[in-house]
């Protein structure tokens, strides 16, 4: 009996090494199909918990079917595994010059070739270690594919910095003494990861185009988020301890002064205990919850809610909770294990019951990612099983899916902001932020976010000048959310006299532009484009090899260093916005122009194409540069959003020469009725007449299909 089932098993050996490969170091990563241009490959025994499952990530099969099949990215075919004490070991062949992008919201640097990593949700710390708010296991090749590794533990990654000895392209040793070639960092060709769990799944995605990669990875989450128009509004969020008298005096003042105004966050005081939290109103300082957010709503006005999850003894749901919470508290409130539905409905009754159902729109979910030093610790148990890591990793995503899903019930968008999120949060309404102040690596993670399917928002606090503060100011219009977090110190958008006049522009510039941002969000929802990009995800953007560029002398070529150098700088902004911040103390700045036609924004004067050129501004601008054939729809500055079913008149300009197109997008702005085909897209093109002429014309509606445009006047912005 023994021997037949031992002969069973070597047979059963034998064909699996066959199927498989068997290689000295381990396995051929097996890919199957799962969508056109996205392949798995199952490695070891997954975990039943994971990072798409926390999400509860649904795939847009309609959008990946249109994006088209596409072959298997060849070189990936020569990655391996292997299941070694527990853990799974991947590694993924890298050619040389091939660069990295992506594993999360990184602050610091853009591409990822020569680093390592551990990914862990946590504050981030000042250094792209791997710990940051959203440290998304996945990468992009600017060979034209992704990989994802769908786990949620602490991944360990060594993105092209070790050598095998077996490596095809092994460098030789050399000797130090002598030879000046001796480098401390030799050339590896190999990403490797270590992901403590015996399995996982891992992704692929297609490009040829990194792009077309980051479309696939985002479908695959199921889509980009669709934020309501409001949300592209304005927002305040007010001292912590406002009352509610004072939250109305605070939204009287904006409308007094002429500033645009869609919602206003109530920081911890609005609870009756914060740190950890009850989930109640504070009934001193707001005595009517349901009259004050009538009344805010009737001021056109929406109210966001800061919380984080903890939950402390005098919070009405706490007893109920407990039993389902994990070992450890944090700050003396208990953990709700969320990754049980139960613990997650207990903690939804009671903000749909006491928030919700009175009209509030959203949540700014704190403290998700953790500190080390007060969250729970690795050794937490929690009642599901499913480990402190995998919950520490997740907890971010968690939230988002239960507070959103509530807004669904209600079929009532929302928009609000997380400080930790993960692989298959790309379809959440939810915007990243922190408590980190660097202007620069503001704008850098800006720049990556859009690796990871995150949005990440500039947010402005306070600045020593007013000077510094425009310039924040103006990046943060350019951003998914247009925020002033002034919880501590109530700063407003006028506390700087001096730049008041030009803050005031651009954020009414930030309104006119929502028809724009409006439609790329919408381009981000249905095709996966994120609104909000890095440079090398621009179309012909250092499409050149370093190689290549060898005998380009930069000074003959400023290009070229668009294609050596890394690019944290400048990003863009829809279809065709290029946006060039200046920070504190600059008046002038250096701008690498992707190949085509660029104009300015402002006056739509040509300024040049595939090249670096040199800019300067005054306080009163950013620099931005429009695409040729760029068409921009804006609407006038107006104060709120428009409401479902409100028409307003737009602008629609355009820049250059070449024939424009442009696609608007078009449904109510605050419901789920998108969904079920209630949205129209209509087509904006541009282009000289028989006489030279330059003509514009926009498509009708859909009979039947939401169509909120009023009059339409067109403005040629290129002489
Ligand atoms: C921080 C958060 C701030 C603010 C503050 C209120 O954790 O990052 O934006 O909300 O809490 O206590």
């Amino acid at each position: 009996m023994n021997s037949i089932k031992e002969m069973k098993k070597i047979i059963g050996l034998i064909i699996v090494l066959a199927l498989f490969g068997y290689k000295a170091d381990g396995l051929n990563l097996v890919w199957e199909a799962v969508a056109p241009g996205v392949w798995k490959a199952v490695a070891g025994t997954p975990e039943k918990f994971d990072l798409l499952k926390a999400a509860g990530v649904k795939p847009n099969l309609e959008a990946l079917s249109k994006l088209g099949n596409a072959p298997i990215p060849i070189s990936i075919d020569e990655s391996f595994l292997e299941i070694f004490e527990g853990k799974t070991l991947l590694r993924f062949p890298l050619v040389k010059e091939e660069q990295l992008y992506g594993f999360g919201l990184n602050f610091k640097t853009v591409q990822q070739r020569g680093k390592i990593l551990q990914l862990h949700v946590d504050h981030y710390g000042g250094t792209d270690n791997g710990r940051t708010h959203a440290p998304v296991p996945f990468y992009v090749s600017d060979r034209g594919y992704g990989i994802f590794v769908n786990s949620a533990r602490y991944i360990t990654v060594y993105a092209g910095t070790a050598v095998r000895k077996d490596s095809p392209e092994a460098p030789i040793p050399r000797d130090r003494n002598t030879d000046k070639k001796w480098s401390a960092q030799p050339y590896s060709d190999a990403v490797e990861m270590v992901v403590p769990a015996a399995g996982a799944e891992i992704y692929l995605f297609a490009g040829p185009s990194m792009l077309d990669v980051v479309r696939r990875f985002n479908l695959y989450n199921g889509g980009g988020c669709l934020p309501p128009r409001w949300g592209l509004g304005f927002t305040q969020r007010v001292k912590s301890l406002y009352t509610a008298d004072q939250v109305v005096e605070e939204a009287k003042a904006f409308a007094d002064k002429g500033f645009p105004l869609d919602f206003i966050g109530l920081e911890p005081g609005w609870q009756s205990k914060s740190y950890p939290c009850t989930f109640q109103w504070d009934k001193s300082r707001f005595p009517d919850p349901a009259g004050f957010v009538k009344k805010m709503a009737e001021m056109g006005i929406r109210i966001n809610l800061w919380t984080n999850p903890y939950v402390s003894p005098d919070s009405p749901i706490y007893e109920k909770i407990k039993p389902l919470s994990g070992s450890h508290t944090v700050w003396g409130g208990i953990v709700a294990d969320l990754t049980l539905p139960e613990a997650q409905q207990i903690m939804a009754d009671q903000l749909s019951k006491d928030q919700i159902s009175l009209g509030v729109s959203g949540y700014k979910i704190d403290e998700c990612d953790g500190y080390d030093r007060w969250l729970w610790p690795d050794v937490a148990r929690f009642p599901s099983n499913n480990s402190a890591e995998q919950l520490r990793q997740s907890y971010g995503l968690l939230l988002q899916r239960m507070t959103n899903s509530l807004f669904r019930q209600q079929n009532s968008r929302t928009f609000g902001l997380v400080r930790a999120s993960n692989a298959g949060g790309s379809s959440f309404p939810y915007v990243i932020y922190n408590d980190y102040y660097s202007h620069e690596d503001f704008i850098t993670a800006l720049i990556n976010s859009s690796f990871s399917g995150v949005l990440w928002t500039p947010e402005v606090r306070g600045s020593k000048t007013g000077e510094e503060w425009i310039r924040r100011m103006q990046t943060v219009c350019f951003s998914p959310m247009a925020m002033i977090n002034a919880w501590s110190d109530g700063t407003k958008p006028w506390s700087f006299p001096e730049v008041e006049k030009e803050v005031k522009a651009i954020a009414l510039l930030r309104m006119q532009l929502m028809p724009y941002f409006y439609s790329e969000f919408a381009k981000y929802h249905f095709e996966g484009t994120p609104p909000f990009r890095a440079m090398n995800l621009e179309p012909g953007f250092g499409s050149q090899s370093k190689s290549e560029l060898k005998n380009f002398n930069l000074g003959e070529n400023p290009y070229a260093e668009a294609v050596t150098k890394e690019l944290k700088d400048q990003y863009m902004a829809g279809e065709f916005l290029l946006v060039a911040p200046l920070f504190k103390g600059q008046t002038e700045r250096k701008v690498i122009l992707p190949k085509g036609k660029w104009y300015d924004f402002y006056t739509g004067k040509y300024v040049g194409s595939g090249e670096l050129i040199k800019v300067s501004a005054g306080i009163e601008k950013i620099p931005v540069f429009v695409k040729d054939g760029g068409i921009i729809p804006l609407m006038p500055p107006r104060m709120h959003a428009p409401a479902a079913g409100e028409k307003y008149d737009l602008e629609i300009r355009y820049y250059g020469t070449s024939q424009g197109k442009y696609l608007l997008y078009d449904d109510d702005g605050v419901t789920f009725n998108y969904e079920k085909g209630d949205y129209s897209w209509r087509t904006i093109t541009v282009s000289p007449d028989k006489k030279g002429k330059i003509k514009g014309s926009i498509s009708v509606a859909e009979k039947g299909k939401p169509d909120q445009i009023g009059d339409i006047t067109w403005k040629i912005m290129t002489e």
